[in-house]
């Protein structure tokens, strides 16, 4: 039977005493963690979120009742224990921060009994994820889950801080809204009273935060909850979390500013690491050209090498021919690995595969300065060492290319870095390198849709400079657009917005929507630009991937209380589920198929 709490009050938490309260008599509460009976004495340790304490039982001073419930207790029983601090008999456990004291029990109440867990309650667990979903609430009692929890609340509770200290507003913008689908797919919501309409979960706040600039709120921010319908990997979840901020009169640098600003704040606040500001930019092309990526990882070199000059017109066929369709051959230094077994590298060929690539070719620069390679017979012997010395290659290191269009040539060598970076043990995790990405393509050319569509989002600026290609050349205009990037993520983007319906209606036109189409989507947003719209520009961080990269978590799932798996379903409430006929009805739906 369970007790009350009547006539108790919680004193502290188990894991903040501290050798500071010897002496004191407290009230702590907490699950236990463990039971050890010596006969005599019991020793109890008892979890609350701030750590765990060790409490002793001897029957002599807790008294025959507290010291028979002691002796029932099994993991995960919830207690409540009044007792005095003491120094530690025992040796001092340097492992727990409560580990110079003990608390002597006086008496004991179960305020709740527990069936043994699936899984033990413990750091660093062993078990299944898929377990641990599914008993999401017991996860979340481990010690490792508290600690990134924790680090989360703080992180966020430094974010408002900032912004409220800088002048921004909090401002909450609507869940269900218009569906405007241009980026990701977007979750639907029937309408109960307008049969057969829908609204959408917002992708992120965007339009209304550009409405408030309309209505003079010149510094918004928010913590949002963002939806997108898309394919799940270990940094992305359907629902996650921006932080989202807008600002009026202002150009790229003062987006830039005060968000690097934000994040060294809580940087330095949350994990006690300075981030030299202002961070390092550098331009979309810079970044694709030598890192073959537009969020590059710059805690290591490996760096992508343009050799097409190099190789044009050399016998190698799969080179000559990408550079007479237009491609580009590129290729990668890595050091010291001449040596690496041809099973391992026919395992980054099929790695290279999985990006893209038509193949790999190889060159290993033996210690005797000739070559092993993948397609050498081609060559002659000048073309080789013209190909080694353009990689700036020594004996003993291992040279891989890609030959393909330009595009594929980034992705492959590009993942291909970062791959052979984790598999050599090129990264130090205790870094943490910031960048900024600007000048971003304003288009990208979807083969699928057969048109241009917006890389970042319609209403992005294009770079005053290339405004004039807009009409000639759009492929080739850069935005107002960049990107934060932390370890090779992408942590956050945004743009300074077009406010001027010329150029709003042009980039429309580029992106082959008629007026009509336009109007209908984004109506809403460019009428209030009739009415007096100031410039803005903003920006908005990933907060999932910005506290998954300082608790140096492995996914975003442990960071997220609740997240969803990789086909999006919560394994824990069984989301999503059928829903009633009756349900299904009041909201004009009709299951078709299976
Ligand atoms: P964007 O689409 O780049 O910009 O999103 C901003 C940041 O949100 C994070 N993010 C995600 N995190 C977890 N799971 C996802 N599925 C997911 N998708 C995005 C990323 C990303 O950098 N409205 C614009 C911002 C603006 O222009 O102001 C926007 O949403 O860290
Ligand atoms: P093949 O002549 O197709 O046997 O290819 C010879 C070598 O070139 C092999 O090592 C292939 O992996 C490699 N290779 C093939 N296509 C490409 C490509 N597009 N880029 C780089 N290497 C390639």
């Amino acid at each position: 039977m369970a007790e009350s709490m009547k006539g108790l009050k919680r004193t502290c938490r188990c894991g903040e005493l501290s050798a500071a309260n010897v002496g004191e008599n407290v009230t702590v509460m907490g699950w236990v963690q463990k039971q050890r009976n010596k006969g005599g004495i019991i020793f109890v340790d008892l979890r609350d979120r701030a750590g765990i304490l060790q409490v002793i039982f001897e029957e002599s001073e807790c008294g025959a009742e507290s010291f028979a419930k002691a002796e029932r207790l099994r993991s995960e029983f919830v207690v409540a224990v009044t007792g005095k601090v003491e120094r530690r008999q025992g040796a001092v456990n340097e492992g727990l921060a409560t580990g110079e004291v003990e608390v002597r029990a006086e008496q004991i109440r179960i305020l709740s009994e527990a069936e043994t867990p699936p899984f033990p309650i413990e750091a660093d667990s062993k078990t299944k994820e898929e377990l641990r979903l599914k008993y999401r609430y017991l996860d979340l009692r481990r010690p490792d889950l508290q600690k990134n929890l924790i680090l989360r609340s703080k992180i966020a509770a430094n974010i408002r801080s900032f912004m409220e200290s800088e002048g921004f507003l909090e401002i909450e913008t609507p869940i269900l809204q218009k569906s405007t689908p241009e980026g990701a797919r977007d979750y639907l919501v029937p309408s109960r009273v307008h049969p057969g309409t829908f609204y959408a979960l917002p992708q992120s706040p965007q339009l209304f935060k550009q409405l408030l600039m309309c209505s003079g709120y010149d510094r918004y921010f928010q913590i949002a909850k963002c939806f997108r319908d898309e394919d799940l990997r270990a940094d992305r979840q359907p629902e996650f979390t921006q932080v989202d901020l807008e600002m009026s009169f202002v150009d790229v640098d003062d987006v830039i500013d005060v968000t690097e600003r934000m994040v060294a704040r809580v940087c330095r606040e949350a994990i006690g690491i300075d981030v030299q500001l202002p961070i390092r930019r550098m331009t979309w092309t810079e970044a694709m050209n030598r890192f073959g990526s537009d969020k590059p990882d710059t805690r290591f070199g490996m760096e992508l090498v343009d050799v097409s000059e190099t190789v044009r017109g050399c016998g190698f066929g799969v080179f000559t021919s990408a550079l007479e369709n237009g491609g580009s051959v590129r290729g990668i230094n890595v050091k010291g690995q001449a040596g690496m077994p041809r099973k391992k590298i026919d395992a980054l060929v099929e790695f290279a595969k999985g990006y893209g690539a038509k193949g790999l070719a190889y060159l290993s620069v033996q210690e005797d300065g000739t070559y092993k390679s993948s397609f050498a017979k081609f060559m002659t012997q000048e073309e080789l060492d013209g190909l080694a010395g353009a990689m700036e290659a020594e004996p003993g290191d291992l040279l891989l290319f890609a030959a393909d269009s330009l595009k594929n040539v980034w992705a492959v060598l590009g993942a291909l870095r970062c791959e052979l970076a984790k598999q050599l043990g090129l990264i130090d995790n205790d870094r943490f390198d910031f960048l900024w990405v600007t000048e971003f393509p304003l288009l990208e050319w979807s083969e699928e849709e057969n048109r241009f569509t917006a890389m970042h989002h319609p209403f992005t600026m294009p770079m005053e400079e290339d405004l004039p290609m807009l009409e000639t050349d759009p492929g080739r205009v850069r935005a107002k657009a960049y990107d934060i990037v932390l370890n090779g993520v992408e942590l956050g983007g945004g743009s300074v917005r077009i406010f001027q319906d010329d150029i709003q209606e042009k980039m429309f036109e580029v992106l082959g929507f008629t007026k009509e189409q336009a109007w209908e989507r984004f109506g809403f947003l460019l009428n209030a630009f009739r009415y007096g719209v100031p410039p803005h520009a903003g920006l908005a961080i990933g907060m999932d991937r910005f506290v998954m990269l300082l608790t140096k978590a492995e996914s975003i799932r442990e960071v997220i209380a609740f997240p969803k798996v990789k086909d999006a379903s919560c394994l824990m409430t069984n989301a999503p589920d059928v829903v009633d006929d009756a349900q299904l009805a009041e909201l004009h739906l009709q299951i078709t198929g299976e």
